[in-house]
């Protein structure tokens, strides 16, 4: 077929009646004022950002303003200046936190300026990158290609966007499953399968995990939960007696997930040795790395991850360690054809073509359950582009010299006690109370609630906001350092304030 040449006549006056209809759209009226309360927007955000650290981290919602949020959906209009007003006044001075460096919590990255703006470009894009063929596509298939390089996976190696390291696990589960039982299991159903699968993972997994085998239709009691040593790392004797017993009772072993950075402790497997037990027992690996998959970007944190690059497949997050914006979770897998084959649903309506825009297939919907898909890729190319591979790098390095700094704060505090060893960027500890049993030994409940009172205080206070966590039944004070812009500051502020506030308690 030869090219038609354009036709559209640009030039070309719209008619009185095209112009009224060009009227009802939900575009601006006048562009010169919505571009000015735009700008304005633009500059409220760079500001908060810019002076995050002159904000409290977090404060409580008060109730008349939680109920501000209980009003009927809005049947008329309202001017955007109005509305941004409200969002200054109502949304903005409670969100969660994680922007300001005194926050700790859980496992949160802080954003950059950069991210936010690559945003604002990928909102007005508004690519559905869900297929066709279209450059925001190739922008996440070259993205692919560096995650590839830099965790030194083969070139021809398939990712994807998604969610979060709990939709990234999922997927995982779900093409190791079939390319366990065969893909026809997607149309018999696990229930018609003959084998009964079981998979092995460490105490320490994250509980996204057995939720993933839950959703897998295969059973979270299929997931192994392999005792760790005292540095919460997967017992690989312990490991290698599980699947041998299972495969005595008749099961199927057909996955092991190793964690780069564990959940509650920061700790990291013995990839090497998980990915030699795989190799050795023809089982699929994968690597739960939500936050420590990036430590291959910091040269002196690299190795501890060593044995990633052989992992059938590794699940991550760029909106941890890696700084983008919430959410772009990432899956990279192996074996390409697998990938896909555990998701490619052919429909009429998705018909590919050899040109035209239905061209480029296979699609990103190929490779996973989503077919709308937003523009995720884009604030991680310009994240990556902007600052480089080296400066990331650099700043997961500095959160974990600071957790070994708190660490150092705590070991010579004898008020607190470490509670875990500090491998990256996670350090729990809790403050000491004086009260013993008839025993001597520490009244644990009452420990539990006075470091509870403190974590909650902390937050109340504004000052940081670390979480909780429990360590082998004891309630830990859990600092997760994550955000860039944390420094000896904050980590001084969140042990001043825990000593002040256990004193008081
Ligand atoms: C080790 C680990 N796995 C999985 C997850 C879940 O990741 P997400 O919250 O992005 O779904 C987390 C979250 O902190 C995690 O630390």
């Amino acid at each position: 077929m030869s090219q038609l040449p354009p036709t559209i006549d640009h030039a070309a006056k719209p008619s009185t009646a095209a112009e009224a209809e060009s009227n009802q759209t939900l575009d601006p009226k006048d562009w010169s004022d919505f571009r000015t309360q735009a700008h304005r927007m633009l500059d409220d955000m760079l500001g908060y950002i810019e002076d995050i650290r002159e904000r409290p981290v977090w404060q409580p919602i008060p109730a008349d303003m939680r109920a501000h949020f209980q009003s009927p959906a809005p049947r008329q209009g309202t001017d955007l200046a109005e509305v941004h007003a409200e969002f200054m006044s109502e949304v903005l001075p409670y969100a969660q936190g994680n922007v300001h460096p005194g926050f700790m919590g859980w496992v949160n990255g802080a954003g950059t300026p950069v991210g936010m703006v690559a945003e604002m470009l990928a909102a007005g894009l508004n690519a559905n990158c869900g297929g066709r063929d279209h450059i925001p596509i190739e922008v996440e298939r070259q993205v692919t290609r560096w995650v590839a390089e830099l965790f030194g996976f083969p070139e021809d190696t398939s990712g994807l966007f998604v969610t979060g390291t709990s939709m990234a696990n999922l997927i995982a589960v779900l093409i190791a499953r079939d390319a366990a039982l065969g893909f026809e299991v997607r149309s018999g159903g696990v229930a018609a399968a003959p084998k009964r699968l079981t998979a092995y993972t460490s105490t320490s997994v994250h509980s996204c995990v057995p939720k993933a085998m839950d959703i897998a239709g295969l059973g979270s009691d299929a997931l192994r939960l392999v005792p760790t040593d005292g540095g919460c790392h997967i017992d690989l004797a312990a490991l290698a007696a599980a699947i041998q017993r299972d495969r005595e009772a008749g099961m199927t072993p057909f996955l092991v997930v190793g964690t780069a950075g564990t959940v509650n402790a920061g700790a990291i497997d013995d990839l090497s040795g998980l990915a030699d037990l795989c190799q050795r027992e023809k089982l699929w690996f994968h690597v739960d790395g939500a936050f420590g998959a990036l430590a291959k970007l910091a040269p002196d944190l690299a190795p501890k991850v060593n044995g990633m690059e052989r992992a059938d497949s590794v699940a991550f997050d760029f909106h941890k360690w890696g700084q983008a914006p919430y959410d772009a979770g990432f899956i990279l897998v192996r074996d390409s054809a697998a990938h896909k084959a555990a998701f490619v649903a052919p429909a009429a309506y998705l018909q590919r073509a050899e040109r035209g825009l239905a061209a480029g297939s296979p699609w990103p919907c190929d490779f996973g359950p989503d077919l709308s898909r937003g523009f995720r890729a884009l604030k991680v190319w310009f994240t990556l582009k902007v600052y480089g591979v080296e400066a990331l790098g650099a700043s997961i390095s500095r959160s974990c010299a600071l957790a070994r700094y708190l660490q150092g704060r705590i070991a010579e505090t004898p008020e607190l006690e470490l509670m875990a060893p500090v491998e990256l960027n996670i350090v729990c500890f809790r403050y000491r109370t004086e009260t013993s049993n008839k025993d001597g030994a520490e009244d644990s409940e009452r420990s539990n609630r006075v470091n509870d009172e403190i974590v909650i205080r902390l937050q109340e206070s504004g000052i940081v906001a670390p979480s909780t966590t429990t360590i082998r039944g004891r309630l830990a004070i859990r600092a997760a350092i994550v955000n860039h812009r944390t420094s000896r500051a904050e980590i001084d502020a969140l042990v001043e304030n825990t000593l002040a506030l256990g004193r008081a308690l």
